[in-house]
């Protein structure tokens, strides 16, 4: 996960770090999300910085090269005609349940299992996200430079008895 869908609005493109990557993620008006590798093929500016949507590309704030979803150089603003050789790495990615998720193989190779639809796993639960709180922006809180092993958070929810002493919970949990 690298982020909530509410991150990155229609029209914007935001820098991203994850896998020891620089990253650009954008949302095209459509409401498409893509992410490609953020330095440009040109003189390696980071799109992330400043970069604009426009269609279905991202836009290099530096000379304007434009990249489509498959990272592949669509235009060049003074030339007549793109250069199809210049390609930045485009990231598998898919949302769901307003979470961001991007495929990460360090290789390269594409998703070899679809994402489970949570909500579907617990049927005796409403399926309908708009059943639940939003859990952003509401629940969220972020700790950007805290460096925390996915690990640590999952292991805090079934260690309830320390709920009392830590957090002075007043029930204890069954
Ligand atoms: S560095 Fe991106 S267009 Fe020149």
């Amino acid at each position: 996960m690298v982020g909530w869908s509410a991150d990155i609005p229609v029209g914007v493109a935001k820098p991203l770090k994850y896998f020891g990557e620089e990253l650009v993620a954008y949302r095209t008006e459509e409401g498409a999300l893509h992410v490609l590798n953020a330095h440009c093929t040109h003189l390696g500016a980071h799109i992330g910085h400043g970069g604009k949507v426009n269609g279905d590309c991202v836009q290099c704030p530096y000379h304007g090269w434009g990249y489509g979803p498959d990272g592949v150089n669509r235009y060049i603003p003074y030339e007549d005609r793109p250069n199809l050789s210049k390609r930045l790495r485009s990231w598998p990615v898919q949302e769901r349940h307003e979470w961001i998720f991007v495929w990460h193989d360090p290789h390269g190779g594409p998703p070899r299992w679809d994402l489970p639809d949570l909500w579907s796993l617990i049927p005796h639960l409403p399926s309908s996200e708009s059943e639940y709180y939003r859990g952003y922006p509401e629940l969220s809180v972020k700790y950007p430079r805290e460096p925390v092993h996915p690990q640590i958070t999952l292991e805090n929810a079934p260690d309830s008895v320390h709920f009392k002493y830590v957090h002075r919970a007043t029930v204890d949990p069954v």
